[in-house]
């Protein structure tokens, strides 16, 4: 079972739309798998129509009483279930800083019997629940606006992984929004993939079938198979993939 992360501390980046176009390729491709829905907004959930509530809250994940099991729901799609988010999720940081710092990690092993993937969508945050995600995760995925602002966050987020002394983590960076027609995301875009390591050519266009996400609650590919963005999220899941094995 690999773990994913699709992270970054700041909002609206456009993760809670990779994870869930990435988590719906994946199984697509075969793989059976989970996605959490770790943000209390509950975004994902409501992409795929599940109610955000999780019978006892965040509380009883952490202490372990909950059993994931009877927490997870399936969606419309084949080898593609759904672990909600809850409002409570809001406290997670607090509870999970009373536990040992690989608590998340261990509260999922058991579900490597069932799952090929899991797909963490994390809320826009750094903070104790990000580095027990971390610690659980294979590769942490960061999609990135093209703007100047959103490349430093990604260096303040190496320094996090750096000072929490995390090992065995891949990093991986793509850009989401990006217009074609701007000169600033061209050059900001040509610029960084020179450089940039870990960073995976797949571009998520500006599109409006990725905005339409939220009137026909489904992953693009469902509704709308040929469009650009849903080719984007096909290739930058096999890019990601690629580097899994
Ligand atoms: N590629 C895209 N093209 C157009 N709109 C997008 C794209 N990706 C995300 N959005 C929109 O931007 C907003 C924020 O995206 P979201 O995935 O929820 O970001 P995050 O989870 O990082 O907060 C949403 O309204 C979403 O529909
Ligand atoms: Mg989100």
């Amino acid at each position: 079972m690999k773990v994913i992360s699709i992270y970054n501390m700041k909002g609206g980046v456009g993760k809670t739309a990779t994870a869930v176009n990435l988590s719906y390729q994946a199984a697509q491709s075969g793989l059976r798998t989970l996605i959490w829905d770790l943000d209390p907004q509950g975004a994902t959930s409501f992409y795929f129509r599940v109610k955000p509530k999780v019978k006892g809250g965040g509380k009883k994940i952490v202490k372990g009483k909950s059993d994931l099991d009877d927490l997870i729901k399936g969606t419309d799609y084949t080898n593609l279930d759904l672990l909600p988010a809850d409002f409570s999720y809001r406290d997670l940081d607090l509870r999970f800083a009373d536990e040992k710092d690989s608590r998340l990690k261990k509260l999922i092993t058991p579900l490597k019997k069932e799952y090929d993937l899991i797909v963490f969508d994390c809320p826009p945050s750094i903070s104790e629940l990000s580095q027990q995600i971390f610690r659980a995760s294979d590769m942490l995925i960061v999609p990135m606006l093209p703007t100047t602002l959103s490349i430093r966050t990604l260096d303040q987020i190496r320094l996090f992984l750096k000072e929490e002394k995390i090992k065995g983590l891949k990093l991986r960076t793509f850009f989401s929004m990006v217009d074609r027609r701007k000169k600033m995301h061209k050059d900001i875009i040509e610029e960084f993939a020179a450089k940039g390591k870990g960073h995976i050519e797949a571009n998520i266009p500006y599109a409006s079938a990725v905005e339409k996400m939220g009137i026909e609650r489904a992953p693009v590919g469902d509704f709308a198979p040929r469009t650009a963005p849903a080719l984007s999220y096909r290739e930058l899941w096999r890019e990601i993939n690629k580097e899994l094995d």
